[in-house]
């Protein structure tokens, strides 16, 4: 059995975690962190099963295999950290994470197998593989990303748009900053751009839409969530694909497709 934490676990990701790992035959729930504020009580009525629920990071790491993560960029930290201190597989979707965030969980990948992804879904794990290469052989033509996500999402662009920008830029050998959306004095394009736009608006769990485009003709690719699930069913399956592995930051679709 693959015995799991989970941080964030009353949010709107982890309930949904909590829910496969508890359906998955191969899968223990062992422990949940929550936030300063929760109740521990009012929290446990929240959850699909018995889970030792803690306000404290180092309890939450004893005696299981992996903590899976989807709270906020500073918990996302403190949490590798803990993981690493006790030897334990650190697996994070949390977006929005700021340098010294991503320095920690690079710290603690030095000691711990980590694999931190912007999005869990098959789709873009894919999306990521095809995409250099249209990048490439598209190189004249314009793109720009559209990212829709529900009104509650905290961080934008969406952390899936600046991994598919990332790589867009790093197929073409450009490094022009990205352009976040456009409006007065960014109005016109310029050569070799890229441009971000981000909505915020109802419930839309996740869609992303990259657009090529020439003067006589465009491609547009759109990947998106039918629900929550995709992500939490895609961590669960990099936590059972990470332990056990040596110490170092894995990619998803490297742990999906290559290993
Ligand atoms: N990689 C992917 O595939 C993927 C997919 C979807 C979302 N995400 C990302 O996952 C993250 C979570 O998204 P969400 O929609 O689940 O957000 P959410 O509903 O706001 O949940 C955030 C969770 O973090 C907890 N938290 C906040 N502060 C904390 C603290 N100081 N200590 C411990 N726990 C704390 C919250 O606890 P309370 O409930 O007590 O506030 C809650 O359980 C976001 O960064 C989002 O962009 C990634």
């Amino acid at each position: 059995m693959l015995r799991v934490a989970l941080v964030g676990i009353t949010g709107r990701m982890g309930r949904v975690v909590a829910e496969l790992a508890t359906a998955a035959p191969d899968i223990e729930l062992i422990a949940g962190l929550l936030s300063p504020g929760r109740d521990l009580a009012e929290a446990a009525r929240l959850l699909p099963c018995n889970v030792r629920l803690t306000h404290d990071r180092f309890e939450l790491v004893t005696d299981v295999d992996v903590v899976i993560d989807f709270s906020r960029p500073e918990v996302t930290a403190e949490a590798a950290i803990a993981a690493a201190d006790a030897g334990v597989a650190f697996v994070s979707g949390t977006t929005g994470l700021r340098e010294s965030e991503f320095a920690a969980i690079r710290q603690a990948a030095a000691s711990i197998p980590v694999v931190h992804a912007t999005n869990f879904s098959i789709g873009v794990a894919v999306l990521l593989r095809i995409v250099p290469k249209l990048a490439r052989v598209l190189a004249s033509w314009d793109c720009e990303l559209l990212e829709r996500h529900h009104r509650q999402k905290r961080d934008a662009p969406s952390g899936t748009a600046l991994t598919l920008a990332r790589v867009i830029a790093a197929a073409r050998a450009v490094n022009t900053p990205f352009v976040y959306g456009r409006g007065p004095g960014l109005a016109m394009r310029q050569p070799g751009e890229l441009g971000i736009h981000a909505i915020r608006a109802g419930g839309e769990i996740g869609r992303h839409t990259l657009l090529f485009a020439s003067d006589e003709e465009g491609i547009e690719i759109t990947h998106w969530a039918q629900s929550r699930r995709t992500y939490a069913a895609g961590a669960l399956q990099a936590a059972r694909l990470l332990v056990g592995r040596p110490p170092g930051l894995y990619q998803f679709a490297d742990l999906l497709f290559d290993m």
